[in-house]
């Protein structure tokens, strides 16, 4: 029996092709594990009405341990009129599969690393007042509270009577109290104390295991004085148990503004669901993007990893495919990490580091041009050819530690 059980979910578009890909560099670093593929997704919802049909949540709830690609969302009418025609109208009513399995599992704590990789023509760079450029070492690694805030799902639009009564108590309501109800929406961010002091804690147990100095809070608390301030108000509690590592507090706008200025001064960020979504994609843009951004949704019981990049339909029927799978590649090392393969870790990130500083093999957004069918003939790597160059690095690896080994090759 196999030391580890991964359920797969490759899901939608391009979450098919480099899932698999992922997959065989974890067999090559020597990952004992077996894989169960289960469905997910924008077809389960066309044919099933539910986009997380219940096998998938049993087989996660069993195996507690889940790699997923990507899925395709379509707002409410479209994703209505993609349903199977004996299905409409019987009060389906489509919700992203991503957010109800964190919902489901208590998955509080997503980890987004956006760290650069030396060599990454996608590295963000700034001009030097003297002349000349520069290129920050950027480590920031984003805490994001992942299943309250604004994307808890408690919303309306025309919200029933008692809501607007409820909404009516409150004085700021008053410009609104008139509006008609099919035109007002209302979506409600959600904060709890354990909620946000598991996030906090999350987030300085990072810092501390990984020597970083500081933590910082980014939110809003001096306009959303009740959600932000008591975000705020947990992230100090917990600082205060961590005397060698500073809480650095920042507003969400001023943030998106710094970390073009100075992000080499930020290590591990901590935010609410809705600002760690958006500051943790502002941060993978300096690090190369969508094709570089990795995830881990953690529970106390299932983790699931996943490449922050959605489905990219545009590109999903290319043969062969074009897209960057490094973000997947990543996110299966932060799932060898999370069980303990810390060595096979270390070994998949090298590997992938050494292809980029090599600068052979390169995709199309690493090469800064159109992606699409033309892109291979352009000179672009196809998503086959990029998977191919970190695995010879890593046999390269093998034959040379075997090499040690054996006393035939020795350092001088
Ligand atoms: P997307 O992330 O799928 O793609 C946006 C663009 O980024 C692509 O057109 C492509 O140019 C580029 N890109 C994405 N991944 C790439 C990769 N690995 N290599 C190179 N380039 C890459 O976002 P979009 O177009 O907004 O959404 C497409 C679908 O994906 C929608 O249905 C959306 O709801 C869904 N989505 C799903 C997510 C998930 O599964 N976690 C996250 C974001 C969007
Ligand atoms: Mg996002």
């Amino acid at each position: 029996m196999a030391k580890h059980t991964v359920v797969t979910m490759p899901g939608d578009g391009i979450g098919n092709q480099v899932l698999p890909e992922a997959l065989r560099l974890l067999q090559a670093v020597g990952f004992d594990a077996e894989y169960i593929h289960a469905d997910i997704g924008w077809e389960c919802w066309r044919k099933e009405g539910n986009a997380l049909p219940q096998r998938t949540i049993d087989l996660l709830a069993k195996h507690k341990l889940g790699l997923f690609g990507a899925i395709t969302s379509k707002p409410k009418k479209e994703a209505e009129a993609e349903l199977k025609p004996e299905l409409r109208g019987k009060g389906y009513s489509y919700f992203s599969p991503i957010v109800t399995m964190r919902q489901r599992f208590h998955l509080d704590t997503c980890i987004r690393p956006c760290i650069s990789f030396p060599g990454n023509p996608l590295n963000f760079i700034r001009k030097k007042a003297g002349g000349g450029f520069e290129e920050p070492f950027i480590h920031v690694v984003v805490f994001r509270q992942n299943t309250e805030g604004l994307y808890a799902g408690v919303e309306w639009t025309n919200p029933p009577e008692q809501v607007r009564a409820a909404l009516a108590t409150h004085s700021k309501f008053k410009p609104f109290a008139a509006v008609a109800g099919p035109d007002l929406a209302v979506s409600v961010r959600i904060i709890t104390r354990n909620a946000a002091r598991k996030i906090c804690r999350a987030a300085f147990e990072w810092a501390k295991k990984y020597g970083y100095e500081s933590v910082t809070i980014c939110e809003k608390p001096n306009v959303l004085r009740e959600t932000s301030g008591l975000m705020e108000e947990e992230a100090k509690s917990v600082a205060s148990e961590y005397p060698g590592i500073a809480l650095w507090s920042t507003n969400i706008d001023a943030q998106t503004m710094w970390l073009t200025k100075n992000p080499e001064d930020y290590g591990v960020v901590v935010a609410s669901n809705l600002f760690g979504d958006v500051i943790s994609d502002a941060f993978a843009g300096l690090i190369g993007g969508l094709g570089f951004a990795a995830s881990g949704n953690i529970g106390d019981e299932v983790a699931v990893f996943e490449p922050t990049h959605g489905s990219a339909p545009k590109y999903a029927e290319l043969d062969p495919p074009i897209v960057n799978p490094i973000a997947m590649f990543l996110s299966a090392v932060m799932m060898l990490e999370h069980v303990g393969e810390v060595e096979k870790a270390r070994r998949l990130r090298e590997a992938i580091a050494d292809v980029i500083k090599e600068g052979k093999v390169r995709t199309y957004d690493m090469m800064r041009i159109p992606g699409g069918a033309r892109a291979l003939s352009q000179g672009a790597a196809s998503t086959l050819a990029m998977t191919g160059a970190v695995l010879d690095r890593i046999e390269g690896g093998r034959l040379l530690a075997g090499a040690v080994h054996s006393g035939s090759w020795r350092e001088d």
